[in-house]
């Protein structure tokens, strides 16, 4: 994060950061890089991505705030969390003004085009999230290792200047993959699209992580982000064109109805004939459903553990 002179942690010029396992695509000592120095009295940890919907921390107080002057891009790669070293998911880091121009052609202006199209240019320097503020107690030490091993994953600590919604601002720790970091990774919309569909790590499927901070951002009418936006609706039709196909004679159906979603179906009918036939099976217990040959059971299918064996 190359911004405001003496706020920021630069990976790769600190000498003391930790080093990089490539192999297991964290930082070797498994923690966070970035030793700086916190702001004396309460602390606020600012949180733009899991740490909105999942913070698993305890604190005194929880606050929707902002900061500007950075872009929230799922320009990060995850091995450890949404992905593995074989298949890195992608989660969100921020990225300044500078470190965007500096990317190849095409990237900032498909960002661009997005925030225009939204009505609302300057949604792209402006990043909603929300600002937690620790207790003085020995307890808040045990909270930052804890957060330190999570963002093991290339992200630096910096302390940046957040708003709360009512004009008033803090300073605060925030987490973040600097463009430097070796798990900074720009990616058009498409393509970050594909990667979230497909990728799932030890902590879940990469898609749960994307809607999980659309539902975040989406609960107050400010927060709401355009690019995330556009990002999820492209997830969620890679998901249904993927997981509503079947290729012929591929299909096995399942001996029993599980009370699944139905994804879609083949053989000409649409969903609603589709599910009305399931339902209407299900009522005569479905003992044959490779009669059928046209279900296709899976979405959303991270939230269907009954049916993902059928698949
Ligand atoms: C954050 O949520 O603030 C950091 C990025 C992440 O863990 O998703």
């Amino acid at each position: 994060m190359s911004t405001t002179a003496g706020k920021t942690s630069n990976a790769a010029n600190n000498e003391s950061q930790p080093k990089w396992n490539a192999e297991l695509g964290i930082w070797e000592n498994a923690a966070a890089a970035g030793d700086i120095e916190l702001p004396k009295g309460a602390l606020w940890i600012f949180g733009y991505g899991s740490l909105t919907w999942k913070p698993a921390f305890k604190s005194e107080e929880m606050r929707r705030a902002k900061i500007t002057g950075f872009a929230r891009l799922f320009w990060q790669r995850s091995m450890d969390h949404r992905g593995t070293p074989s298949f890195p998911g992608a989660v969100v880091t921020l990225v300044t003004e500078n470190d965007l121009k500096a990317q190849e052609s095409g990237l900032l202006e498909e960002l661009h085009g997005i925030a225009e199209k939204s009505g609302d240019p300057a949604s792209m320097l402006s990043v909603h999230g929300v600002a937690f503020r620790l207790a003085d107690d020995p307890e808040s030490k045990q909270i930052l290792a804890d957060l330190d091993f999570r963002e093991k994953g290339g992200y630096s600590r910096s302390i940046q200047t957040v708003e709360f919604e009512d004009g008033s601002t803090a300073e605060a720790l925030v987490y973040a993959g600097t463009a430097d970091n070796p798990n900074f990774h720009p990616l058009s919309v498409g393509d970050t699209a594909a990667v979230i569909a497909k990728a799932t790590g030890p902590s879940g499927p990469n898609r749960e992580y994307l809607f999980n901070l659309e539902n975040f951002l989406n609960g107050s009418p400010k927060s709401r982000d355009p690019y995330i936006e556009t990002l999820a609706d492209q997830v969620r039709r890679n998901i249904s064109s993927k997981e509503g196909s079947v290729e012929p004679g591929k299909f096995t159906a399942p001996s029993k109805l599980r009370g699944c979603f139905v994804g879609s179906g083949s053989d000409g009918l649409q969903l609603p004939e589709v599910f009305e036939t399931i339902v209407s099976l299900a009522g005569k217990n479905l003992e044959n459903a490779s009669d059928l040959n046209v279900v296709y059971i899976g979405l959303p299918s991270y939230d269907l553990d009954g049916c993902a064996a059928d698949k």
